[in-house]
């Protein structure tokens, strides 16, 4: 069965095409990312008449590099929340209008399930993939720009639940210290690169109490880089920091993240006594992070796995291939179908 998946939350216009659930035809992502840098943060406004504009463009590509037809595609999945509702909306009227013109089904996809679901997908001529066989119920972590969440999946159908950011989400505290230190943005692939080079142990940073043990709060570290920073200055005052002092303050920083995401999560696995974890989102993609889960996870005698690094970040194939599996379990869409903010 050929699904095309159709994803556009955030910045993002991203077509894919996947093959009976787990097989990876094609897979267009084209980002505004270049339009929205000045800024420091995505433009609501401008992500979506972007998006508008280039969707057209995404789904040919989508089907020519795919190798099958459009009248081979045989269900649309899209991504209809959370997200931005201007973004969202793009996604949902080309999924409707292509699935009233083909006549073919319709479902829609929760955005944060489809980042765990991407650990399932596979490419042609990738290696033997990790996960086979059954390996529910598991806890899914969702660590992207806009959310950290912990959840705990009976199956796709349904899931629970167990806590998410209180205020920034993990990948959005990367890229405000990555503000804060001058550099770049998306600021997570560059507090990677820099930390490579720092001391994790030059400062402790500590992280905040939240009242439900499996919610997170990634505002106060982001904080304490800021008062680290700008220790010793007037409020109008600023500095150049040297670059040894930004590489361990990106160490520092991205080691306490990846300590609280851990303590979390594999608490979440003893508590529901489970001892498989699927590691999602954008956040996922960094190497120290899925070095550190590996580690304690043989420490815990339990399973970890992640997405393909390809599938880390947003995509429709994850759109595409949880949408498979959604249908296969009869949760079909109607033409009334409109965005999710929940
Ligand atoms: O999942 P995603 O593409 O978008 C959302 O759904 O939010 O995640 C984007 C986030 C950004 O905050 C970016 O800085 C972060 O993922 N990110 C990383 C890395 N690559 C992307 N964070 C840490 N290390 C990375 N290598
Ligand atoms: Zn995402």
């Amino acid at each position: 069965m050929n699904v095309l998946g159709i994803e556009t939350s955030c910045d993002e216009t991203a077509v894919s095409v996947v093959k009976d659930g787990r097989m990876v035809l094609s897979n267009i992502v084209s980002s505004s990312l270049r339009f929205h840098k000045k800024y420091g943060g995505v433009i609501p406004e401008i992500a979506s008449r972007i998006q508008l504009k280039v969707i057209d463009y995404a789904l040919n590509e989508a089907i020519r590099g795919s190798g099958v037809k459009l009248k081979d595609i045989d269900l649309i999945a899209v991504t209809s929340g959370p997200g931005l509702k201007g973004s969202l909306l793009v996604g949902i009227c080309l999924a409707k209008a292509t699935a009233f013109g083909l006549n073919i089904p319709l479902v829609q996809v929760n955005h944060l399930y489809a980042h765990i679901y991407a650990a399932f997908l596979k490419t042609p001529g990738a290696p033997k993939i990790s996960i086979c066989g059954d390996v529910f119920p598991f806890i899914g972590l969702v660590v992207s720009g806009g959310h950290t969440s912990l959840f705990y999946v009976k199956d796709f159908t349904d899931i629970e639940t167990l806590g998410y950011t209180l205020d920034d989400a993990c990948g959005e505290a990367f890229d405000k210290v990555a503000k804060i230190l001058g550099l770049g943005y998306p600021g997570g692939p560059i507090i990677e690169k820099l930390a490579k080079k720092g001391n994790p142990k030059r400062i402790r940073f500590s992280g905040s109490r939240t009242m439900r043990p499996f919610d997170f709060s990634f505002s106060g570290i982001k904080t304490a880089v800021l008062y680290s920073v700008n220790k010793g200055l007037h409020p109008k005052q600023k500095r150049e920091i040297p670059l040894n002092d930004k590489r361990d303050v990106a160490a520092s920083f991205q080691e306490k993240a990846i300590d609280i995401l851990i303590e979390k999560a594999f608490s979440a696995c003893r508590m529901k006594r489970t001892d498989v974890l699927i590691v999602g989102g954008g956040v996922a993609a960094n190497t120290r992070l899925r070095e550190r889960f590996k580690q304690r996870a043989k420490g815990e005698i339990s399973e970890v796995y992640f997405s393909p690094l390809e599938f880390c970040t947003d995509n429709a194939a994850m759109v595409a291939g949880l949408g498979y599996l959604l249908f296969k379990k009869g949760r079909l869409s109607k033409l009334d179908l409109t965005v999710k903010t929940n």
